[in-house]
């Protein structure tokens, strides 16, 4: 199976057992950046959460295939994101962070095959967030 298809029925596992991982990723989120939560002070009915995590979901399937998707919506986020106060490396923190949520939410069904699976998806991924950082930047 191809990594972006194992990733994508560990979701559909994550849904099944949890349902919407949305409270759990951005607890979690918050947890490790706490002056990020005013910012979603707009987001009264969670929809623009909701939203955020789709999109970010569709980036970690887009990026084990061609990945012109989500190398372009990453571009483009990475700069409206600085402009409602989200630094480049928080921004990219978003990706491991639903990572290690989705590990804690499968328990014993996130496998060395899923973990490996994720682990390549979100290499690829930090490239493409680390590719756009000032060069020199000292992440
Ligand atoms: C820890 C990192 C991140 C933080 C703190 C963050 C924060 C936010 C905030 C505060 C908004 C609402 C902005 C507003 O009021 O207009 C937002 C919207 C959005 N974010 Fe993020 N973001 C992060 C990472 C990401 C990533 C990695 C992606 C994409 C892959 C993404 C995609 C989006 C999209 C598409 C919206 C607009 C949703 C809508 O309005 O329907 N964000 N984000």
């Amino acid at each position: 199976m191809r990594p972006e298809d194992i990733v994508a029925a560990s979701l559909e596992l994550v849904a099944e057992r949890a349902g919407d991982p949305a409270a759990a990723v951005y607890g979690r989120l918050f947890a490790a950046y706490p002056e990020m939560e005013a910012l979603f002070v707009r987001d009264t009915s969670g929809a623009v959460r909701g939203e955020m995590l789709a999109v970010a979901f569709e980036c970690i399937l887009d990026i084990g295939g061609a990945g012109a998707y989500a190398a372009n919506l990453i571009a483009a986020e990475r700069v409206n994101h600085e402009g409602v106060g989200v630094p480049p490396e928080v921004f990219g923190r978003f990706f491991p962070l639903l990572a290690e949520t989705c590990r804690e939410l499968l328990g014993a069904d996130w496998t060395p095959e899923v973990d490996a699976a994720w682990a390549g998806l979100l290499a690829r991924l930090d490239a493409v967030v680390r590719g756009l950082l000032p060069i020199g930047d000292p992440r």
